[in-house]
This record gives structure tokens, C-alpha cells and sequence, in this order.
């Protein structure tokens, strides 16, 4: 059960105080290791999965193994696309399982920014799914070395994070005040009284990327300036590869001898954030603040009139295909009664990830395309229901 809505579990966060640690995960080992600390340690959790790392692993496939994680936890667990860079690779993070996404379009002017961010939330928020926008350009890249990354830092500016927060839409914002990604050299300046002032004006959970390399003390007058996700990998990367060099200097043979022991480094690391940041101990709180994110399986059995079986295949596949690319939608499948003598010969079972989206499916050109005009005339013996699925 316990994957839960992310923005109760981030407005939790920033009444309280603390910090969740949103931890890039680019195989199993680190989807282990990290729920392995979260639940060792009763914290919140985000599972993350940055589109800049799809080259590393198939993002469908992590999904299932991610959602399953989550499912199966005792702590409050969120799962989030990390820097997606178009609404087509939201709406696909959506249909795998992300229950929360961000859209990273901080490298574009202001108004193209807002209008792709934009774009983006009201999609999602279509959806149920919260969204993270950036404002500012945090250079870099996860797990490369900083120093090589193009792009100055651009400071996020208290009047326009107002501004971006009020015409996209953003639940939180990703604000740039010194820190980079991946690998630094020495430690970055942080501009805490500009984070300050951002956070008295908006009032929103904000976010930090490039969690790697700052000091114990600047995570603390982070999160006491409204910090409450900071986004983590490169740390957790370079643990395992100092592990899998060890290995390599011994006589271990073999790839489940070199990556031995790598879990045990990530979760280690996990763990000093976990505590850090304060999110220890905080998981039965928001278990109880947080909603728990539930799906709703559209059900339709059916009969039908004036067509044979063939052509019922063909609109089928046809619909699988059309209704299944709707935002919101996780699978769309169909079936024949196993039973000749069942009251319905056909159904239709379409997940939708959260209730938001019964009414915009249903609103949904493509949905009502299809329905009017391959389904509804051929289909008047039917029956349809939504049904919220237990936890
Ligand atoms: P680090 O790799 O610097 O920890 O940053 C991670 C990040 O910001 C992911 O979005």
C-alpha cells in the first residue's frame, strides 16, 4: 500500500521541518538499497528516475520493479520522473507508474519555460500527479564531473519564482541558489538569504538538485529555508563504484563478485541523509497525513450488435492503442468471455492511475472519438463501472 500522494507527503515535510531525500536509482541495487534504508530507517522515501540516465537501464521495466517497491513497503513511498524534458515523456512516466513528475525546461527563457511547464501540470494535475517545475539553471549533469558541465549557474530570482509558481501551476519548485550537479570541486556558495526570501514569498515545498558534496551545515539552513526534497546520486554512484574498485583489486571473479557489497555502501549512504535531513522516524505521520495513492480500474462488459467477432478484435486493438495513450491511463486491455453462456461475451478493463481521471478520460477527444463512433453504436448492452482498488 504505501505508495502515497507526494504532495501530502512534501507538505508535510515543509510544516515540519524536514527534508525527504529523492534518490536517483539507475538499477536494482539501488532501488534495493535505498528502500532498505527508508524502511531501516521509518522514513518517507522518493524512488527517482531521471530521464538523463534512460540511456542506463529501460524505464518501462525499472518501473514495474520501482512501483512494485513501492507497493510492497511499510513507509511512505513516492515515485518520481526526475528532470523530464517534454510532456510526452511525462504523460509516459504517468502511465508507468509515477505518481509525481518533474519538467525540467529550465534551460529555456522565462516564458518558454512557463509555457512548457505549463503545458506539463495541466496534463498531470488532469491526472492527480503533482508536478516540479525549475526556475534558475542548475548546470550539469548527474554522476559527471561538475567542473565538465556546460552553463553558468543562473540564479532563481524571488519575483519571477512568483510569478512562474502562479501561472504554471507548480506544486514545487526546483530553485537554483549555488548548488550544481554531480561531482564538485571544493564547496559551492549557497545564496540562503535568496532561498529565504523565495520561500516567504511562495510557501510551496522547494526542491534542491545536486544534493551531492554540500556540507552537513548547509543542509541544515537548507532545509530551514523551506527545503524539503533534495534530490541525491551522484554520492550514492561513487559509493558503490569505490566498492566494485575494491573488488577489482582482489582475485574476485565474475560481475556478482565485483558488485558485491555495493548495496550495503548505498544503503550506508542513504541512511547518513535520511538522518540528516531529518526524515528519520517520520514515516507513521505521514502515513496518516498522506492519502494513499489508489487506482481506479474502468470496467466494462459488454455485448454486441451488428458486427461480427473479427471486426470486435480489430476495434479493440484499435482501442488499446488510442485509449491507452491518454494521459493518466497505465494499461488498456480487453477480453472474451472464457464461458460461451456468460451474460457478456466482452470486456474492457482500462487502470486509470488515480480517480482525477474518470472525468478526464472521459472529456478526452481521443476517448470520445473512439467511443462515439467504433464502441457506443455497437455496444448498447453494457455495463460500466469505476472502481477505486484497495490499497
Ligand atoms: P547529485 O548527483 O549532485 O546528487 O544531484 C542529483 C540530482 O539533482 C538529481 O536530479
Amino acid at each position: 500500500m504505501p505508495l502515497v500522494n507526494m504532495k501530502d507527503m512534501l507538505e508535510h515535510a515543509h510544516a515540519n521541518g524536514y527534508a525527504v531525500g529523492a534518490f536517483d536509482l539507475v538499477s536494482l541495487d539501488f532501488l534495493e538499497a535505498i528502500m532498505a534504508a527508508a524502511e531501516e530507517a521509518r522514513a518517507p522515501v522518493i524512488l527517482s528516475l531521471a530521464e538523463s540516465h534512460f540511456e542506463y537501464f529501460d524505464f518501462e521495466l525499472a518501473m514495474a520493479a520501482t512501483v512494485r517497491a513501492a507497493r510492497r513497503a511499510s513507509v511512505p513511498v513516492a515515485i518520481h520522473l526526475d528532470h523530464g524534458h517534454s510532456l510526452e515523456k511525462a504523460v509516459q512516466g504517468i502511465r508507468y507508474g509515477c505518481n509525481g513528475v518533474m519538467v525540467d525546461a529550465s534551460h529555456h527563457p522565462f516564458e518558454e519555460n512557463v509555457r512548457i511547464t505549463r503545458e506539463v501540470a495541466e496534463m498531470a494535475h488532469g491526472c492527480g500527479v503533482p508536478v516540479e517545475g525549475e526556475l534558475g539553471y542548475v548546470p550539469g549533469v548527474e554522476g559527471e564531473d561538475a567542473e565538465r558541465h556546460p552553463g553558468e549557474i543562473a540564479y532563481t530570482t524571488p519575483e519571477e519564482a512568483e510569478r512562474f509558481v502562479r501561472e504554471t501551476g507548480v506544486d514545487f519548485l526546483a530553485v537554483s541558489i549555488g548548488t550544481v550537479h554531480g561531482r564538485m570541486k571544493g564547496e559551492p556558495r549557497l545564496d540562503f538569504e535568496r532561498l529565504k526570501d523565495i520561500n516567504a514569498r511562495l510557501g510551496i515545498p522547494l526542491v534542491i538538485h545536486g544534493g551531492t558534496g554540500l556540507s552537513d551545515e548547509q543542509f541544515r539552513r537548507l532545509i530551514a529555508g523551506g527545503v524539503t526534497k533534495i534530490n541525491y546520486y551522484t554520492a550514492l554512484s561513487d559509493a558503490a563504484a569505490g566498492v566494485i574498485r575494491g573488488n577489482a583489486a582482489t582475485d574476485a571473479k565474475g560481475y556478482t563478485a565485483l558488485v558485491a557489497g555495493i548495496r550495503e555502501a548505498m544503503k550506508a549512504e542513504c541512511l547518513r541523509c535520511i538522518r540528516l535531513w531529518g526524515s528519520e522516524g517520520r514515516a507513521e505521520e505521514v502515513l496518516e497525513h498522506a492519502r494513499p495513492w489508489r487506482e481506479v480500474e474502468h470496467l466494462i462488459v459488454y455485448n454486441v450488435e451488428g458486427i461480427d467477432e473479427d471486426e470486435v478484435l480489430a476495434r479493440a486493438e484499435e482501442g488499446r492503442r488510442v485509449l491507452g495513450a491518454i494521459p493518466g491511463v497505465r494499461s488498456a486491455e480487453t477480453g472474451v468471455a472464457v464461458n460461451g453462456d456468460a451474460k457478456y461475451r466482452y470486456c474492457w478493463l482500462v487502470r486509470f492511475c488515480h480517480p482525477a481521471v474518470i472525468d478526464s478520460y472521459r472529456d478526452h477527444p481521443d476517448h470520445v472519438r473512439f467511443a462515439d463512433e467504433k464502441f457506443r453504436p455497437v455496444a448498447g448492452d453494457r455495463i460500466s463501472i469505476d472502481f477505486l482498488l484497495d490499497e
